[in-house]
């Protein structure tokens, strides 16, 4: 029997990671092939004409998943009985920004949003926040709906994760399919870190540690994680725009995973409010290493970490303590 459709609001749909997503999502790439699926597309006044392209086009591929398209401006129209949010409107990061010069800009937006949500969105709506800077706007959405409950709130870390399991692939010439359970810790900026510690290459004769496979701790430990930190960077001074395909992939991805749960044995990486597991404060927006499964992300629990690794893991949330601080004093001014 054929599914119901699944809601799925994208806002900021005008833009280039919406223009890139929305196909995706019509394409069944983030909630399965057999999933139908009626889009809301919200953005603001400025871009209705653009909106309103988007939709023709959608229009025009006739994709058999769509069922149907909500193009607004409204944002109590665009959250109506939606049961995923992925929330990429705002102004993105200019070269020679830091994601902090964003701040103000949108977390006053995120706060509006958070009260539009929780009015109109189904009540287990899933949402994940992907405009910058996206850990902070998740906390202020959580903070301002509180009715949503807070393991429904999420930020997109999974680019940073793709684009660890992209830099092992490259370095060892294997396929990216065989590269798993990197971690990345913390922000969605350049104090996040990059974790190979426990990740492993599948192989013909078994799994075996990337570090083992690498056997170059100096560039694990340094040029690895740096690109990694700086790649949004690397991405807006190559294309004056920041990263549009690759962050709207990793965000289906996101989604797929949290609905359709995790492969067995490995991990992903999403920004979750944390729970104080690894020592890291509570009340904030952390990524961390989960798996899913029944539509539910846990922690994964228990993982060693070394001296180094915990300077690194305190690092990145001192600065999301920092940004939250901030965001307050933005949305009180
Ligand atoms: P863009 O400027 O092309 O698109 C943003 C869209 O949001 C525009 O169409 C704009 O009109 C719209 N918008 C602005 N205010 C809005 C509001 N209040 N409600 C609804 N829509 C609104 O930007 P982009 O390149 O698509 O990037 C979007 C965001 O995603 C940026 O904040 C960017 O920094 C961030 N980003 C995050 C990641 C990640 O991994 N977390 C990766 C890439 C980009
Ligand atoms: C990215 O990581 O590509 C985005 O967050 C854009 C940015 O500002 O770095």
């Amino acid at each position: 029997m054929a599914k119901d459709p699944v809601r799925v609001l994208v806002t900021g749909a005008a833009g280039q990671i919406g223009y890139a997503l929305v196909p995706m999502i019509a394409r069944g790439i983030m909630l399965g092939p057999d999933q139908p699926v009626i889009l809301h597309m919200l953005d603001i006044p400025p871009a209705t004409e653009s909106l309103n392209g988007v939709k023709m086009e959608l229009t025009d591929a006739a994709f058999p998943l769509l069922k149907g398209v909500v193009a607004t401006t409204d944002v109590a129209e665009a959250c109506k009985d939606v049961n995923i949010a992925v929330m990429v409107g705002g102004f993105p990061r200019k070269e020679g920004m830091e994601r902090k010069d964003v701040m103000s800009k949108n977390v006053s937006i995120y706060k509006a949003q958070a009260s539009a949500l929780e009015q109109h969105a189904a009540k287990d709506v899933k949402v994940l926040v992907v405009a910058n800077p996206a850990n902070t706007n998740a906390l202020i959405l959580k903070e301002f709906a509180p009715s949503i409950p807070e393991k429904n709130i999420t930020c997109l870390t999974r680019l940073d994760h793709n684009r660890a399991l992209g830099q092992v692939a490259e370095r060892l010439n294997v396929p990216v399919s065989t590269v798993k359970n990197v971690i990345i810790w913390g922000n969605h900026s350049s104090s996040q870190y990059p974790d190979v510690n426990h990740a492993v290459i599948d192989s013909p004769d078994g799994e075996k540690a990337v570090r083992d496979a690498v056997s170059d701790d100096a560039w694990l430990d340094g040029e690895f994680i740096k690109v990694v930190q700086q790649r949004g960077a690397a991405i807006i001074k190559a294309r004056k725009l920041s990263s549009a395909l690759s962050a709207a992939s990793s965000a289906c991805d996101h989604i797929r995973d949290w609905v359709l749960g995790t492969p067995k044995g490995s991990w992903v990486s999403m920004g979750v409010y944390s729970d104080g597991s690894y020592n890291v404060p509570p009340g904030i927006i952390y990524s961390y290493p989960v798996t899913c499964a029944n539509g539910d992300w846990t922690i994964v629990q228990g993982l060693s970490i070394d001296e180094k690794s915990r300077a690194k893991l305190d690092a990145t949330a001192d600065e999301l303590v920092e940004e939250k601080a901030l965001a307050y004093t933005c949305i009180s001014e």
